[in-house]
């Protein structure tokens, strides 16, 4: 992957990237990583620790449902690196189902794996940060929040609770110097679109063309986002060049969403 460096002032700093190993998380952790950060990538999956410029990832293997271990693993990034400047709350998505179709372990399924990873990770963060006296804490959140859209109801729904804790983690946390935000990606080229695209095809009878175009149509910029350009954004809240962002909530969508915010 090619980059260029932002100049962030996040060099030297260690960063958390949970469900870190593709996508949009794996862009985030790369990007982190190339402005000097060393970066704790934890998904299911692991590969060898790669040195990006100034800085490195580190894959750890670590699966968000399982709620012990996510218990214990802001502290272990802190026991193996000393601190923790940076914390990004990503998270697999959620099945896409009508809303009649799901079942109570679709939404337990998708409470475990959207919303209580994101408290216990944010809660374990935010004591770490607190000690320190700072630190920047970020929620990978979506569009849905602001504007469902079909079959995203597991999603919207733990999104909108997930963004409801980090709006009243960053009040409580601002006192102290410690920032919380969040990013709310709408439609993004990775793993998971394209494997809703395929669904939809399957579903729909259409090509996988006729699904891109239905996604890019109410895209203003005509085109969906790539996993970088949300990382990059997601990179300067996490810097010290955002030093007086705190409780937003930052939609990159293309124009998409034209609601009020
Ligand atoms: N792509 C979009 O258009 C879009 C738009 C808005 C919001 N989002 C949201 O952004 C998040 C990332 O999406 P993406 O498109 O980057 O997805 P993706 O390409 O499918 O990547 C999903 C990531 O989640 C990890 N993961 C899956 N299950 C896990 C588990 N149990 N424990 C730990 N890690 C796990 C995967 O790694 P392993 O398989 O190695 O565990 C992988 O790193 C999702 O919540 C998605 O809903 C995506």
């Amino acid at each position: 992957m090619k980059e260029h460096k932002l100049y962030l002032g996040l060099e030297k700093g260690v960063a958390l990237v949970t469900a870190g190993s593709r996508g949009i998380g794996r862009a985030i952790a790369h990007r982190l990583a190339t402005e000097g950060m060393t970066v704790v990538a934890a998904s299911r999956s692991v590969s060898e620790p790669e040195i990006v410029g100034d800085g490195r990832i580190e894959s750890w293997a670590h699966d968000l449902g399982d709620s012990d271990a996510t218990g214990q693993l802001v502290q272990k990034v802190v026991d193996e690196f000393g601190r923790l400047d940076v914390v990004v709350l990503n998270t697999p998505g959620p099945r896409i189902l009508p809303v009649l179709d799901t079942n109570w372990s679709d939404w337990q399924l998708a409470h475990d794996l959207l919303l209580r990873p994101v408290v216990q990770l944010g809660n374990a963060a935010g004591a770490v940060m607190r000690g320190q006296g700072e630190g920047s804490i970020i929620l990978l959140s979506s569009t849905w929040v602001r504007q469902p859209a079909p079959g995203g109801v597991l999603s919207a729904s733990y999104r909108s609770a997930a963004s409801a804790y980090v709006k009243a983690l960053a009040s409580e946390l601002a006192p102290i110097g410690v920032r919380v935000n969040q990013v709310m990606p709408g439609a993004t080229g990775t793993d998971r679109m394209q494997g809703i695209l395929e669904m939809k095809s399957a579903n729909n009878g259409t090509t996988i063309e006729e699904e891109v175009a239905k996604v890019v149509k109410d895209v203003p910029l005509g085109r969906w986002a790539e996993a970088t350009e949300i990382a990059d954004s997601v990179a300067f809240l996490a810097s010290p060049r955002a030093s007086f962002i705190t409780g937003t909530s930052l939609v990159i969508d293309g124009g998409a969403v034209r609601a009020a915010h």
